[in-house]
């Protein structure tokens, strides 16, 4: 049976995402369309029976020429619609309302007066705190709708239809500083839309090991793990479907973290996952020899990674592949129009695109991260992997400054690990999004013991993030970086120099090369 869902149409705001997250957190099904889907590609979703849609925030505006707008026979299907931010300036629009840029942005915390409160805004309290972010103001709406919030700034702030099920906030909900956002999220979907909460990611592990089984059939299937918590979760899905017949290939780069091969390998094989693991670090070294430029290094890693892999896919017979690629893998290269290449990322899930297979399996396309990890957490993945902060696929390649040896490589091993140590000593692991190290070409002048030592400069990174897209450096407690850096300094001695770094992203990226 279907569960009940939701969709939201992308007006390409930042938190499209986070709007589909939270639906799903309550338990209703949630995908992400382009604004411009048809009725009929919404009615033909099979993942889902739509009982609703929402229309995302984003930066245009919907008076200026060629603004993006709905089809409007959605406004026919009968379907309750809520528009947050950009969508309920829209909604407004379409149906004739005046909305123009305000004299006054509102940005950030906003206290709203809730002058009406029923429907999305039912059991709310007469001041409610959210979270605005807009130029564009509803300053007028048509007869048949009323106002059910304002601000000093926005006189409707949240509006609805006399008659039929369609509501605007000017605000956020999806976000956690709108303190109640929660609920008016469920408003929507039980009271408005009369959804049951019957859906669960865990739910999609018989649907995913079915698909793989009628797709391969009595064929034999590859996957390419990594160690990161995505190809190892596909990886044991698989094996449930296939036993045998799925081979797992685990690439020793020799570019990973200090016993990091080690431990995917002993949990794969754990866990009855056919697996190979292949060491290939004599190639990745002798290939990287001499290179400095970032890029060149993502290349070559990239297609060396591609090389290796495919000659045991083709060894062993393989005639499909499997791959760890997840939701927003797949949303952000597909139908959003995509800012410029800031970096060639490589992604093991998403290589091996000349190679002939009769077809690529992705039994994790439809979820987020989070849901991942719970599924993974189901299938008895230990902790350490499934939690394990993002790891770049060219792996300490990029945390390496200049080129890369085996004593750098070694050399930053050492220190990563003191940074990771120490991090999940302070218990604050939990609410980084990464904390690592990187190795600078730059050597520098010490002094240890009386004397005087001559060694290299490291950086400590270690950034708090939802998504990875933008990040803030963490505010760290000056004695864990003292704790840090004592460590490093001491148990490293070919470091002499240690230095925090304070950028968010943007302007800087999180990895630095
Ligand atoms: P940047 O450095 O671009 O990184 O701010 C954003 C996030 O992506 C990770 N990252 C990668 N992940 N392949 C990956 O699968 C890559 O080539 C790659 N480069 C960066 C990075 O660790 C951060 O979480």
């Amino acid at each position: 049976m279907k569960p009940d869902g939701v969709v939201v149409l992308d007006f390409g705001g930042q938190y499209c995402h986070l709007i589909a997250r939270r639906v799903r957190e309550l338990g209703v099904y949630s995908e992400i369309l382009p604004c411009d889907a048809t009725p009929e590609e919404i009615r033909g979703l099979e993942t889902m029976r739509v009982k609703g849609i929402i229309l995302s925030g984003g930066p245009a505006s919907v008076t200026e020429e060629n603004a993006p707008t709905i089809d409007k026979g959605i406004l026919e299907m009968g379907l309750p619609i809520l528009g947050l931010c950009y969508g309920h300036q829209l909604l407004a629009y379409i149906h004739g309302g005046e909305v123009r840029r305000g004299e006054r942005r509102e940005y950030g915390i906003t206290y709203v007066e809730i002058d009406k409160p029923v429907g999305v805004l039912k059991g709310m309290r007469p001041i409610e705190r959210v979270w605005m972010s807009h130029g564009d103001t509803v300053f007028k709406l048509p007869p048949e709708f009323e106002t059910l919030a304002h601000t000093d700034i926005s006189p409707i702030a949240a509006f609805r239809h006399r008659v039929k099920p369609l509501y605007g906030l000017q605000w956020h909900p999806e976000v956690a500083h709108t303190e109640r956002g929660r609920e008016m999220l469920a408003n929507f979907l039980f009271e408005v839309c009369r959804c049951e909460a019957n859906w669960r990611p865990e739910d999609t592990v018989e649907k995913a090991i079915r698909e793989i089984r009628e797709v391969v059939g009595d064929s034999r299937a590859v996957i390419a793990v990594s160690g990161g918590v995505d190809s190892t979760v596909a990886a044991v899905l698989a094996s449930k479907a296939l036993g045998d017949r799925l081979i797992a290939v685990h690439v020793d780069t020799g570019l990973m973290r200090e016993g990091e091969s080690r431990e995917v390998a002993e949990a794969l094989k754990r866990l009855g996952v056919n697996l190979i693991v292949v060491d290939a670090r004599e190639r990745f070294l002798k290939r990287l020899r001499g290179v400095v430029d970032p890029e060149e290094k993502r290349r070559i890693i990239g297609e060396e990674f591609i090389r290796v892999f495919e000659d045991e896919a083709r060894r062993v017979g393989a005639e499909y592949l499997i791959q760890g690629t997840i939701y927003p893998d797949r949303i952000e290269s597909g139908f959003r129009r995509y800012s410029d290449k800031i970096k060639t990322h490589h992604n093991v899930g998403g290589l091996p695109s000349k190679m002939e297979f009769k077809a690529v399996v992705e039994p994790l396309r439809d979820l987020y991260k989070d849901e991942v990890r719970r599924l993974g957490e189901r299938l008895g993945i230990p902790a350490s992997i499934v939690r394990r902060q993002p790891f770049p696929g060219p792996g300490l390649a990029v945390r390496i400054i200049g080129e890369v040896t085996e004593e750098k490589l070694e050399l930053l091993r050492r220190v990563e690990s003191i940074v990771e140590e120490e991090v999940e000593r302070e218990g604050v692991h939990e609410g980084l999004w990464q904390y690592f190290a990187v190795l600078t070409d730059t050597k520098s002048t010490g002094v240890k013991g009386d004397e005087r030592a001559y060694g290299w400069m490291v950086a400590v990174r270690m950034v708090e993030s939802v998504d990875g897209m933008t990040a803030s450096f963490y505010k760290a407690p000056w004695t864990l970086l003292e704790r840090i850096s004592t460590r490093i300094t001491n148990e490293v001695p070919e470091v002499v120099r240690v230095v925090y770094d304070i950028t968010h992203k943007p302007p800087s990226t999180i990895e630095w090369e």
